[in-house]
């Protein structure tokens, strides 16, 4: 069952993609009030898919829950059934909550110009690598990796869907520093949890009070959205539509900093860590590993 990916300038992306799209996509018009989640696959997407859902209803469960996580914020350049939302996405309601794996060259223009907002999220390389294994067995669109080596190969060399993660973490890095752009890191999530939802809060300047936080880490936790039907994404559109093989894995797999220990050998670990030192070391990007 080995999937073949569209390229696209360099990089492997979804096979139901072609050039139009992507000239779509860079085209797409952005609005003041628009907030897009951008991440390299597996970094916390919907995690701040939930904060950011929460915050917008004042951490009222009842708004949230009357539609799936992935109907409120839906995913951007995903083929799902007959729909893609990057074609429908001009007909919604602002403020229009999207979510999207781009890297910062491929995204809409508009966005790297100032306009709408931006939450990127990065997460540590050797949990992401695990965590991007594990869902190439639950994802039925990506290519079931042979053994963990041979998909640790191609992770680094970025001949998976979504290309080289340094590039797309690098990418939008450079941006971190415009106003309509805020860069959080899954490890900063897991470690205060609290301090960060305030800082999303602050930045999309959606007034909330200290009980509106509270709701919303209470409501954003593993346990919670592993146990929620809107957020499990067990029988979500995904599942419905065949992209997510739930006998095959589990989206809320574990949720913790630290689980490339159980995977990598020493070998692999020093050799991972010397390919990214040399790509990130001179930017100023730097990861916690547990
Ligand atoms: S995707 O497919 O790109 O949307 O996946 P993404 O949501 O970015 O990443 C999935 C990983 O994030 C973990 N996760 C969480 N960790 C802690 N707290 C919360 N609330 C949470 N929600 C999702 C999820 O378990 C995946 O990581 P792994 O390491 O595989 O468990």
């Amino acid at each position: 069952d080995r999937v073949e990916y569209f390229r696209y300038k360099g990089i492997s992306l979804p096979r139901y993609l072609v050039s139009e799209d992507m000239d779509a996509i860079r085209d797409f018009a952005i609005r003041d009030d628009d907030v897009f989640i951008i991440t390299y696959p597996k970094s916390g997407t919907a995690w701040l898919q939930r904060i950011v859902s929460l915050l917008r209803f004042g951490g009222d469960v009842s708004k949230t829950d009357q539609k799936e996580q992935d109907e409120l914020v839906p995913y951007f350049e995903q083929k799902c059934e007959e729909s893609v939302p990057f074609r429908e996405l001009p007909e919604a309601p602002s403020p229009r909550l999207i979510k999207s794996h781009l890297h910062m060259f491929l995204a809409p223009l508009q966005l790297k110009q100032g306009k709408g907002k931006v939450i990127y999220v990065a997460r540590n390389p050797k949990d992401l690598a695990v965590s991007y294994y594990h869902f190439h067995f639950l994802c039925t669109t990506i290519k079931t990796p042979t053994s963990w080596e041979q998909f640790l190969q191609e992770f680094v060399s970025g001949e998976v869907c979504t290309g080289p993660w340094h590039n797309h973490v690098l990418g939008w890095w450079e941006q971190k520093d415009n106003p309509n752009v805020l860069f959080l890191k899954y490890e900063d999530l897991q470690k205060n949890t609290r301090k960060q939802v305030e800082k999303v809060a602050e930045f999309l300047q959606w007034p909330v009070t200290p009980e509106v936080i509270d709701k919303v880490v209470e409501q954003s936790t593993f346990q919670n959205m592993a146990t929620n039907p809107n957020t499990n994404k067990v029988s979500g559109k995904e599942a419905k539509a065949g992209i997510f093989d739930s006998s095959k894995g589990t989206f809320f797999r574990k949720g913790v900093v630290g689980d490339w220990k159980s995977h990598f050998s020493d070998e692999q670990s020093q050799w991972f860590d010397n390919f990214y030192q040399e790509k990130l070391g001179p930017t100023g990007l730097h990861f916690d590993f547990e």
